[in-house]
């Protein structure tokens, strides 16, 4: 059997510029990977086939095809019988769905013995999503393109960081409609190597994401959960991941961020609370993070 992790992407910052002639919007961005994430097990098998299990398994319910099923059948037509463990909230702005699908394909690629390379798999993904060359990767990566030009960080800081989530899903498509400002894609992006927290956080300050503002319109309670983060002892930066409405704080210490994260599931039960940390140099050694709190009745 093969395991592939499906880590959350997490966009630290992401600028948009205006829309093209394809329909999608130049960006810029910088994602990073959490030690949580999705599970996909793959085994042999004559028919390609799908179970989900795992405390989201209930949002893909609705889903009569399955993006993980969609990457399977643009890489081949041979059978599999692929597990997936759904830790992550579905359309929530960390790129479960795309996640999985990037682990389908690397896994898969091994299964049947492809031997495509990178270049390969990660154009079969780009057709399949924005998110997904990226999500091939698995590591902190600024992106560029609506997502496909990718250059590593050079060096990242161990992240200690809390993922929150209100338990209402934002359409991507809709928070893309509904973008008034937009930072453009003109920022001179660094080389990537952080020393530290703190040098990560000063270019971080001169950016934002441009898809807070739309997000909220949609869903005003993600400001609630901005807010409520960003009380909370040790929060060094807050912000909104993708186009939400999973948010995130980069903590001081690991410390820090557990306490905060017992806090924040006490006084809002009814949210998803996750405590996790984005690996030194952005680069996962297969951690599991640690879920907190319930899964809302929502998502
Ligand atoms: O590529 P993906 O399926 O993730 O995109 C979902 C939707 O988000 C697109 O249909 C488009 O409306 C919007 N999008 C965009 N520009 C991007 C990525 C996504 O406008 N770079």
């Amino acid at each position: 059997m093969i395991t592939e992790q499906a880590p959350a992407k997490i966009n630290l910052f992401l600028h948009v510029g205006d829309k093209r002639a394809d329909g999608f919007h130049p960006l810029q961005s910088l994602a990073v990977f959490t030690a949580l994430g999705d599970m996909l097990a793959i085994e042999p098998a004559p028919l390609l086939s799908l179970a989900v299990e795992g405390p989201f398994a209930h949002g893909l319910e609705a889903e009569t095809d399955n993006l993980v099923l969609r990457a399977a059948r643009a890489l081949d037509q041979r059978g599999a019988k692929l597990a997936l463990t759904k830790n992550l909230p579905v359309a929530s702005g960390i790129g479960g769905g795309s996640a999985d699908a990037a682990a389908a394909l690397r896994g898969l690629n091994r299964l049947w013995t492809l031997g495509k390379d990178e270049t390969a798999l990660r154009e079969t993904g780009a057709g399949l999503g924005s998110d997904i060359p990226v999500c091939l990767l698995s590591q902190a990566c600024f992106m560029e393109g609506r997502g496909e030009v990718l250059r590593p960080a050079e060096s990242m800081p161990c992240l200690p960081m809390l993922l929150v989530n209100p338990g209402v899903a934002v359409p991507t498509k809709d928070v893309f409609a509904g973008l008034e400002t937009r930072s453009g894609i003109d920022t001179a992006l660094p080389r990537g190597r952080f020393s530290d927290t703190a040098d990560l956080l000063r270019f971080l300050e001169t950016t934002r994401n441009d898809l807070e503002a739309p997000a909220r319109r949609i869903q005003p309670v993600i400001g609630e959960v901005l807010a409520a983060i960003g009380a909370l002892p040790g929060a060094l930066l807050v912000r909104m991941s993708g186009s939400g409405a999973t948010c995130f704080g980069i903590f001081a210490d690991e410390d820090c961020c557990r306490r905060g994260g017992r806090a924040l599931q006490q006084s809002h039960p009814g949210w998803w609370v996750a405590q996790t940390f984005v690996p030194e140099n952005g680069i996962l050694h297969e951690a599991p993070g640690q879920d907190i709190g319930p899964t809302p009745d929502g998502l």
